[in-house]
């Protein structure tokens, strides 16, 4: 799955606050889509809304319109509101939390509309599809591999950092808990910092980092729920000239962030977090064609690490 798809974010475009529209002409297109995307400033999510508007390019008997929800709840409650009063064909979101976009999911469905759910999950199974990489899978491939840096299964010892996602969404919950499955059944190792929301942003796990480092004389690991987090330790740790004496693990694994992190040594291993947005494009097109879908896609993962960095960014960048 994974070697198919077109990394790389040269063509980036920022939506900056507003609605965009792609594919066939608004008048034109047979089908109306409206994405509600949670954030569009993170590269992760820039590659993930370009490749669903390349994909929708592709159809010119469909009109996609991307809503930014500027990382907040409630813009982008309302921005599935809008789409349900304009009645769409089909609604796309990737939630900013469950809890709070779950009504918004159930109010669509309700409403007749067809919605798949992207990355984040949501507290309902009113939706017609979820599309993700499987994160309790990421997780657990995380800590494993945490696991093994620390000296092995039964013997692993070192004091560790783990720094959250967004606690109130899907995939920092499951990548807690998976990784949590493979380091907590580890008597040595011990949680310095735990249970830090950084929301997934870079300057907020330098912060937590940067009190981490004041407080603890000796780290060993880091483990935050994405690559910005992850570097953003990494930057906390090299500003005080600690970063040699601890490892840091991330999520995502994009070739312009992740990757390339490992690849300059700040990063030693990132696990590939696939953006969905092109099949979900591939999925919304068998919906409207009336065909029966899974309820749930599982898109892939893999680590990245110094073993398979270069290979990696041969085939991705
Ligand atoms: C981007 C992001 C990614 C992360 C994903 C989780 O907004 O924070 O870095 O893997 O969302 O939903």
């Amino acid at each position: 799955m994974i070697d198919r798809r077109i990394f790389g974010l040269g063509l980036g475009v920022s939506l900056a606050g507003g609605l965009a529209a792609c594919g066939g002409s608004k008048n034109a297109a047979r089908w109306r889509l409206g994405f509600s995307q949670v954030t569009t400033t993170e590269p992760w999510r820039v590659l993930f809304s370009r490749e669903m508007r390349e994909a929708a390019a592709k159809h010119p008997e469909i009109a996609l319109t991307i809503a930014d929800g500027q990382d907040r709840t409630e813009k982008q409650v309302s921005d599935v509101e809008a789409f349900i009063r304009q009645r769409v064909d089909l609604i796309l979101i990737s939630p900013k939390e469950s809890a709070g976009l779950t009504g918004a999911v159930e109010a669509a469905t309700a409403a007749g509309i067809p919605v798949i759910v992207l990355d984040r999950g949501v507290n309902t199974e009113a939706y017609r599809q979820f599309i993700g990489s499987d994160n309790l899978k990421i997780g657990r491939m995380a800590g494993d591999y945490a696991v093994g840096l620390l000296g092995g299964k039964g013997k692993a010892k070192g004091r560790m950092v783990e720094i959250w996602g967004g606690m109130a969404s899907t995939p920092a919950q499951e990548r807690h808990k998976g990784f949590a499955e493979a380091a907590d059944a580890e008597p040595g190792i011990v949680r310095l910092v735990d249970r830090q929301d950084a929301d997934w942003k870079q300057d907020r796990a330098y912060n937590i980092m940067a009190s981490a480092l004041k407080a603890h004389p000796a780290i060993d690991l880091v483990y935050a729920h994405n690559d910005p987090m992850a570097y953003g330790a990494y930057l906390a740790a090299k500003d005080v000239g600690r970063q040699g004496e601890m490892r840091f693990i991330g999520i995502d694994g994009i070739p312009t962030e992740g990757a390339k992190w490992v690849k300059d040594g700040a990063l030693t291993a990132t696990f590939v977090y696939e953006p969905p947005g092109a099949e979900a494009i591939e999925q919304a097109m068998r919906i409207l064609h009336g065909e029966q879908v899974p309820k749930r896609i599982e898109l892939g993962t893999q680590v990245i690490d110094v073993g398979d960095v270069d290979a990696f960014l041969a085939t991705h960048a």
